[in-house]
């Protein structure tokens, strides 16, 4: 049997990591599939299905990223209904996210945008800020990665407010680190009103789309922080460029957009307001990523399950 690898970009490098730690498997490297009755798992950050279908054996996909919104199709397939989707968890990648959200907060909670304006002007001054234990951080998605930007900014001293859909199944009510939570669609108008910056981390479901409704943005603090790094389709971008003109937020960092990219017209890319960095939040790390979907093959040639699978009724 055999693995089909279709990375997205440096496949010469994709391969060398995976001969290395799967010095067993027979690896094609796609366009080449060897036979298709004999392909059973696939490593690719997306492919159509109508592709996939040509694997009469596949057990199952190994995305290449975190999010998994580009696997949908698979979904509605015939041929595709017991093929599992393998999210990538990879804490080198939640690392990178959280340096990035550190970055942003930083920025502006420390003034750092108007130092750059009085360094133009020849004045060399200390701009007033808000300090970090005045300034809780909201996290819009408390899973693995969300919880990892939790904790660096727990560290330095910033107040942490995490949002998620469900009750999280084990707390340690007393750990220091420990956020404070919000729970569900009832508490997300709170959630954002306690926040002098939001991350939002969240994937693209059904239930996320359009999530940051006109009113509940209407719920940010005045001149609060938005951080988009889950996925754009949180958020209608003309219903953003009208609440940051009322500046509830006051200012936007977009790394996802929706259409990404944006439309030539869109109105984020003249906004005074928004900053946009081109999807670049977390990048895929063949380092790191290769090791955690080879430890998962290995897994699945032991009789075991890989981790974590797609919930197909959740779309992640
Ligand atoms: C990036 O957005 C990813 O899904 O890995």
């Amino acid at each position: 049997m055999s693995i089909v690898v279709n990375p997205f970009s440096r496949a010469e490098q994709w391969m060398s990591a995976l001969k290395a730690l799967l010095p067993d498997e027979r690896l094609h490297l796609w366009p080449d599939v060897g036979s298709t009755s004999e392909v059973e798992f696939v490593l690719a950050w997306s492919m159509s299905a109508d592709d996939l279908a040509a694997f009469s054996n596949l057990e199952a996909v190994f995305s290449l990223g975190a999010g998994v919104d580009q696997w949908k199709a698979l979904a509605e397939h015939p041929m595709l209904a017991d093929v599992d989707v393998v999210r990538l968890v990879d804490p080198a990648m939640a690392d990178e996210m959280a340096a990035y959200a550190l970055h942003w907060v930083l920025h502006f909670q420390r003034s750092f945008d108007q130092m750059e304006e009085l360094q133009r002007q020849h004045r060399f001054e200390q701009p007033p800020y808000t300090p970090a234990e005045d300034y809780p951080v909201g996290i819009l998605g408390y899973g693995t990665i969300g919880s990892r930007i939790g904790r660096a900014f727990a560290d330095i001293g910033y107040p942490v407010n995490a949002w998620s859909r469900t009750a999280p199944t084990r707390t340690r009510k007393e750990a220091s680190d420990e956020p404070s939570r919000f729970v569900g669609a009832e508490e997300l108008t709170d959630f954002l009103g306690a926040s002098r910056a939001v991350i939002n981390v969240l994937p693209n479901t059904a239930d996320t789309a359009g999530l940051l409704s006109p009113e509940l943005l209407a719920a940010f603090q005045p001149g609060a922080l938005f951080v988009n790094i889950g996925r754009g389709t949180v958020v209608d971008e003309y219903d953003l460029a009208v609440a940051l003109r009322k500046s509830r937020p006051g200012q936007a960092v977009l790394d996802v957009t929706a259409p990404e990219p944006p439309l030539r017209a869109s109105p984020l890319f003249d906004h005074p307001k928004v900053v946009l960095t081109g999807h670049t939040a977390g990048a895929t790390l063949i380092s790191s990523a290769s090791r955690v979907i080879a430890a998962n093959v290995t897994r699945l040639r032991q009789g075991e399950r890989a981790y974590p699978l797609v919930d197909r009724t959740r779309g992640y």
